[in-house]
């Protein structure tokens, strides 16, 4: 069975992919693999940035992006798959690019860090991916991920 790691901090956003996932046993399938590979993160994304822009809860998290979310919908799903061990598309169109310091110019408090950690485990319950066990780490891990991002 892949690892499943549920302690990552943002250091894993910058600048490599997720290393456990990248290290996973090449007999086991990476996280990428169980979670449904990029068809099932694209439907998670989607259904995030969904919620996003039409739950007020969310309005906070909404205000800071940008009024076409489409180019958040192609750029997240394509990160994360890198990131959980699948084709690293996001990584080479960005070679050196930082997760972590892309976000500093955005001011992230408890409240926008918290808003996007229950879109995303919002997103993804309700895309409920077959294996639930890879699903409740990647809800875990991404919730601990916008903490870690929290600079306000
Ligand atoms: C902590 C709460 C977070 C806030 C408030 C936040 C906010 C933002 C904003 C405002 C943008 C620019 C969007 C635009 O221009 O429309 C952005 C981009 C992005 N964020 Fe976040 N973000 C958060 C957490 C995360 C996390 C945890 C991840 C990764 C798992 C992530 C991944 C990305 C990606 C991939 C981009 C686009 C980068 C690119 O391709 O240029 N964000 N974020």
């Amino acid at each position: 069975m892949a690892r499943v790691c549920v302690t990552h901090s943002i250091s894993d956003l910058c600048p490599e992919p997720n290393p456990l996932a990248t290290q996973a046993d090449t007999k086991a399938a990476t996280p990428f693999v169980r979670i449904g590979g990029l068809e099932t993160l694209r439907r998670i994304t989607d259904r995030f940035y969904d919620l996003m822009a039409s739950d007020p809860a969310y309005s906070k998290l909404r205000a800071m992006h940008a009024q076409d979310l489409t180019p958040m919908r192609a750029s997240l799903p394509l990160f994360l798959a890198g990131w959980s061990g699948g084709p690293r598309d996001w990584w080479d169109a960005n070679p050196g690019k930082c997760m972590a310091s892309m976000h500093k110019p955005f001011a992230i408090d408890n409240a926008t860090a918290s808003q996007w950690a229950d879109a995303m485990q919002r997103a993804i319950v309700d895309v409920a991916p077959a294996d639930a066990e890879i699903a409740n780490a990647l809800a875990d891990v991404l919730a601990n991920m916008a903490r870690g991002m929290v600079n306000a």
